[in-house]
């Protein structure tokens, strides 16, 4: 798949502080003028027709190749930061990621793991510990995948969970979810719950954003937000908890309901005393 055309497309969300439209389409402009300069690839910004401060970007690369040395380049990067003052942006599909999104975070100047480190995957499976010098106090040991910082505002997590909550199946329940995963690397994930005849076979939005999440090969993740239309805020329930530790680690979860944020908890907060991997 790695130079597919599929792998070579990139679609972002981009909706537009109100006021900063003529902004934004010269932003947009010099973008697309500038792809096309250095040879990166094209593209094109759609409206979208029901909304109209919202539009979808979509990239199409020469080659994995180029999408990576678009991505370096200090003049995208002026650009994006001019983008992020007016806009509020989600990456919907990143086909500039390269198959190993490991390597790509730790070359990522902005990235929130540190290079030295292992991944999440193998702290699940082994209590790696540090290395001499380098040793945590007893007291301050963390447990499970390592924790990633938090980049505040980046991508509005809770407005990509109450999309998602509106394909929810939940003829039975009448109880709607919406949940949107962040990877490491900047991309989100969303899922909704499933149910069916059975009930039993229920997938909670949770789980469906990050097995979608993990199938498509992300194994680093930051944060997640659950929406659901409740007054009271609605947490993960009991099977959501271990997988999205198991996986994700110590997540910053983020709970809203339609009119906004509820509470904002940590994982190792909402499953004390966990079973994972490493105690088998
Ligand atoms: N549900 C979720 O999707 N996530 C939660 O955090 C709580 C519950 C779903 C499962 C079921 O479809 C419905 O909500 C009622 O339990």
């Amino acid at each position: 798949m790695g130079n597919s055309d599929q792998n070579r497309l990139s679609v972002t969300l981009i909706d537009v502080a109100s006021g900063k439209e003529a902004e934004f389409v010269t932003l947009d402009e010099e973008f697309a003028a500038l792809l096309v300069r250095k040879s990166y690839g094209r593209a094109e910004t759609i409206r979208d027709e029901a909304e109209p401060l919202r539009f979808y970007s979509v990239r199409r690369w020469m080659d994995a190749a180029a999408a990576a040395a678009c991505h370096a380049d200090p003049e995208v990067q002026g650009l994006t930061a001019r983008l992020y003052q007016i806009a509020r942006v989600t990456h919907l599909l990143n086909g500039a990621r390269p198959s190993n999104p490991v390597r790509l975070i730790i070359e990522d100047k902005r990235a929130r793991v540190e290079a030295d480190r292992r991944t999440g995957f193998d702290r699940r499976l082994k209590d790696v510990g540090r290395s001499e010098g380098d040793r945590r106090a007893v007291g301050d040991r963390r447990l499970g995948p390592r924790r990633l910082q938090h980049r505040p505002g980046e991508i509005d997590l809770i407005a990509a969970a109450r999309r998602a909550r509106e394909n929810a199946d939940a003829a039975f329940s009448h109880f709607k979810v919406g949940a949107a995963l962040e990877t490491a690397d900047g991309i989100v994930v969303t899922g909704c719950n499933i149910e069916n005849a059975t009930y039993g076979l229920t997938t909670c939005a949770e789980r469906v954003a990050m097995f979608k999440a993990l199938s498509d090969g992300h194994r680093a993740f930051t944060r997640i937000a659950i929406v659901a239309d409740t007054t009271s805020p609605t947490p993960p329930c009991g099977a959501c908890r271990q997988i999205l530790w198991e996986f994700g680690g110590n997540l910053e979860v983020q709970l809203a309901n339609l009119k906004g944020p509820t509470g904002t908890h940590r994982m190792k907060d909402l499953l004390p005393l966990p079973f994972d991997a490493r105690l088998l």
